[in-house]
């Protein structure tokens, strides 16, 4: 039975973690809600407070994301209001554009009486991101390993032990993804491949097995981390202050701005140490987020 308006909550993400670039991701509890309300003119309207510079680019987005919804529901396109609102912060590699997104396309979906199950959701998703690392943990909460397999998005999902303390710092400025994307280089060494690859089968592994303290020295990365450090120049001090702290390690999230470290104990510390080194800057103290989207 089709409604007139439906909310969702989509937690942030952080991908990658370290050597896991446009793989690995986890969900926090850090939440946007989006709400869709069926409109009588065509086109979208954002409902919710955005910068001028900005309405554009995500008017195009959402229009984007909301053709696709419907081709692939294969139901009439209809006009519509959007709020996006909570707190995961534009650009700062928490995966606010997903947020958008899948907020977007799951809130039309319940409108018009859930065509789509929540793997075709994913499956959009990362079609329009064009990678799924912050699809797949924002879709199904928990850690996840995904990837394109042909055609198709594929994730497996663990979940994430509650001792388990992401120290989020978010600086006050931004990071353009496609930008920082250049920055990684097009070939890389047999060593540093070797260096990547063998951590994160490690990392999935110690997600898997909850093992958390192998982690340790796991989040080491030679692909994209290095590269990036020029846009985000406090990067390894922050996360070597958050290891001399006590934390199991930490990683650039995303394509940054956001730094995470996890620790097992005394997240206040964790986050004082790192705070020190970039003080422009927000904590948060995370638990994984075990739930995904979620309609409200
Ligand atoms: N993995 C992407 C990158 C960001 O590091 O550029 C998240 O999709």
């Amino acid at each position: 039975m089709p409604i007139a308006s439906a909310t969702v909550r989509v937690p942030g993400t952080t991908a990658n973690l370290g050597p896991g670039f446009d793989t690995l991701g986890l969900a926090l509890r850090l939440y946007n809600r989006i709400t869709v309300r069926r409109s009588d003119r065509r086109g979208i309207g954002i409902t919710s407070p955005i910068d001028e510079p900005s309405r554009g680019p995500a008017t195009a987005m959402l229009q984007e994301a909301a053709t696709a919804f419907f081709r692939t529901a294969k139901k009439p396109s209809f006009g519509f209001d959007i709020a996006i609102e909570g707190e995961v912060p534009l650009a700062r590699g928490l995966g606010s554009s997903v947020t958008a997104r899948l907020g977007c396309t799951a809130a039309l979906n319940r409108i018009v009486g859930e065509p789509l199950d929540r793997e075709a959701l994913f499956q959009l998703v990362s079609r329009l991101e064009g990678h799924p690392d912050n699809a797949a943990p924002a879709t199904f909460g928990g850690f996840t390993a995904s990837t394109l397999v042909g055609d198709k998005a594929r994730a497996i999902r663990f979940p994430v032990p509650t001792t388990a303390r992401f120290v989020t710092l978010i600086p006050n400025f931004e990071v353009s993804t496609p930008m920082a994307r250049k920055l990684v280089p097009q070939q890389f060494s047999k060593a540093d491949t070797v260096h990547c690859l063998t951590r994160v089968a490690l990392i999935t592994a110690a997600f898997a097995s909850g093992n958390l303290e192998a982690l340790r020295g796991c989040f080491d990365d030679r692909i994209h981390q290095p590269y990036r450090e020029e846009l985000i120049p406090q990067l390894s001090r922050v996360i070597r202050a958050g290891e001399k702290a006590g934390a199991i390690g930490g990683w650039l999230s995303g394509s940054g701005s956001t730094i995470i470290c996890l620790t097992l104990q005394n997240p206040e510390a964790v986050a004082r140490a790192m705070h020190r080194v970039l003080p422009d800057s927000s904590m948060h103290l995370l638990q994984a987020d075990s739930t995904g989207l979620k309609g409200l």
